[in-house]
């Protein structure tokens, strides 16, 4: 018989009771949304976070510091202007990993129709939501809440409809009714956006227009439908723990509320919604292959009590089906004074890594492919 010290016993139940817990939010299949429905007026234990990782969420962030915001009008009419976007694409690239852009040519009539549809899909009955609830990364449509429930300490105040969009379009049946038909108009001008951003990104980096695009960088598209109820107690969780994205780059749509912030010279900094704007941020494929020209910051959005917030990640990497293509630095970009400073790997490689050790405490999967 194992002997355990009172400490250790202590640790062992609180262990316990945490994953039956934790699978009791799983199997209930409502997400956070179905907590706040049910009128909870605590934010229940699998859901506090520890202080430290909680320091500075809720005091403003500093006001000195704004992620830039580039202008996309006349880049292709202009080739002064364009000049001027790629350098800014190049500074905010290499020093924030974030930037947003206006003039983007998404109509925002496409954009509050987006944000309406995950409010739809995610205020819709838990009958409707669990007919597509799974952990399943496999399948092309889910819905959970914390992709890591079991990974991390704390769960996140989330919950989530993850879709692969290209390179294998969905037909409309498959996506859930009341957000599918915008979804697809939706990713159809992403794709394009995301065509024009690889190209500024290529340039940025002293390499032709297609050659990211050719690398088949912009070909897959997931799209993640985040919903943050409304939280009795945004002081004690998070929405969103501290994390690079895994994939090359993505595209952030954000409503109204505000929550989202990026790790800044140390610094937790607020990525305050800009009306019409969309925000865009370097993934970790996108750091390995510009060989650390070019960097993936940490990211978080913080709980709070004015919501629901509501926002949609379009993040481009292959998901499905998963392509044998390697990617390493850019030879281009290498020389004998900057050598390569990851080894080669594959999307599927690199992202089933990432998410095995996604434990929401910021360590960085881009250092176990360090060379
Ligand atoms: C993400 C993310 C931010 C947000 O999905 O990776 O960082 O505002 N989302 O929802
Ligand atoms: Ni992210």
């Amino acid at each position: 018989m194992e002997v355990f010290s009172r400490d250790e016993a202590h640790e062992k139940t609180q262990k316990y009771d945490r994953m039956r817990e934790k699978k009791a939010f799983d199997e209930s299949m409502a997400g956070v949304k179905g907590l706040v429905d049910a009128g909870i007026t605590e934010v229940p234990r699998i859901f506090v976070d520890h202080p430290e990782n909680l320091q500075s969420a809720l005091a403003s962030s500093n006001g000195h510091f704004h992620v830039p915001i580039v202008d996309l009008a006349d880049i292709v009419k202009d080739p002064s202007r364009r000049k001027e976007v790629v350098n800014e694409v190049r500074s905010a690239s290499k020093t924030w990993g974030f930037f947003q852009v206006v003039n983007h040519g998404i109509p925002t009539t496409v954009l509050e129709e987006m944000l309406d549809g995950v409010r739809r899909f995610h205020e819709q009955g838990a009958e409707e939501k669990r007919r597509f609830y799974s952990r399943d990364f496999t399948t092309s449509v889910a819905y959970h809440s914390n992709f890591n429930l079991y990974k991390t300490e704390a769960a996140n105040w989330r919950d989530t409809l993850f879709c692969v969009m290209a390179p294998n379009a969905l037909e409309a049946e498959e996506l859930p009714a009341v957000c599918g038909d915008i979804m697809l108009e939706f990713s159809k001008r992403v794709m394009n956006l995301g065509t024009t951003l690889f190209e500024l990104l290529s340039e940025a980096l002293g390499l032709k227009p297609n050659h990211l695009k050719d690398m088949e960088c912009a070909k897959g598209l997931v799209l993640l439908n985040q919903y943050y109820s409304k939280c009795p107690q945004p002081e004690l969780t998070l929405g969103t723990s501290r994390h690079t994205d895994s994939d090359f780059l993505t595209v952030l749509l954000q409503d109204h509320v505000g929550g989202l912030q990026v790790l800044y010279q140390n610094q937790w900094i607020d990525v305050s919604p800009v009306p019409g704007a969309l925000i865009v941020n370097i993934g970790d494929l996108l750091q390995l292959i510009s060989n650390d020209i070019f960097k993936s910051s940490e990211h978080r959005v913080v709980a709070n009590n004015m919501g629901p917030r509501a926002s949609v990640a379009c993040f481009f990497y292959t998901a499905t089906p998963p392509s044998p293509k390697l990617y390493g630095p850019i030879k281009e970009l290498i020389s004998e004074g900057d050598p390569p400073k990851y080894r080669e790997t594959t999307i599927m490689e690199y992202v089933s890594h990432f998410s095995a050790n996604a434990k929401g405490d910021g360590t960085s999967a881009l250092q176990q492919f360090k060379l």
